[in-house]
């Protein structure tokens, strides 16, 4: 599984780039404007700061609704750096650009993925990642997790190579839970990503075992 901070906020990139368990980033327009980071070329200088900082792929969002405009700022982020990947939103021309940036080579994660449906549409038109928002499903009272396993299946079935990139995630059962289903990727802040490695029995066993050296020595 792969591990990506859904963040533009480059000292937790750094943080979790220095843990040696990142696999990539993943920004969206909001994360930017929470750094507050504004202005296209603000915007294009932060993601080569990014992709600076990070060895993987760099998810950076189209904010163009028409086919023309997508292509031509998807162009332009993806000649950015090579580790950028097109983020382009789960709309009619977004399907359109999808297919158009898969047969020029160019990675892309479809972004704001609610059902099996989209999904499957999504990689038809090869993507080279899909963004299923789990949290915000959640939020809804609908399993987000329901849908991760839904994707799962159909890709499966016909060998798609789109990978399910398990979005909106918001806390380690998140994680647990999608890694149990077969997601290829979790993108979630870095709480999600170092909470992992937080047991109350592994602190006392080891306050306990280095209390027991002092004894000893
Ligand atoms: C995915 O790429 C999105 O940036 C993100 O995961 C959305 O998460 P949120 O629901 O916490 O805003």
């Amino acid at each position: 599984m792969k591990f990506f901070i859904d963040t533009a906020n480059l000292d937790q990139i750094k943080e979790a780039q220095g843990l040696g368990v990142l696999d990539g980033v993943t920004t969206n327009p909001s994360l930017m404007a929470k750094e507050g980071i504004t202005g296209r070329e603000n915007i294009l200088k932060h993601y080569l700061d990014i992709c600076e900082a990070v060895n993987g792929d760099v998810s950076a969002e189209v904010i163009s609704v028409d086919f023309e405009g997508m292509i031509k700022e998807g162009e332009e982020l993806a000649a950015l750096h090579s580790q950028i990947v097109v983020k382009i939103p789960m709309i009619k021309d977004g399907i359109k650009a999808l297919k158009y940036f898969s047969d020029k080579n160019i990675k892309t994660n479809c972004t704001l993925i609610f059902s099996a449906g989209q999904a499957l549409l999504a990689a038809k038109a090869g993507a080279t990642y899909v963004s299923p928002f789990i949290g915000r499903l959640d939020d809804i009272s609908t399993s987000g997790l329901g849908l991760i396993d839904e994707i799962r299946l159909i890709y499966d079935n016909y060998d798609f190579e789109t990978e399910i990139l398990a979005a909106s995630i918001r806390h380690t059962m998140h994680v647990i839970d999608c890694a149990k289903v077969g997601a290829d990727v979790m993108t979630g802040p870095l709480s999600s990503i170092v909470d992992l490695l937080k047991h109350p029995l592994t602190d006392s066993g080891l306050a306990k075992f280095l209390e027991d050296y002092k004894k000893g020595n």
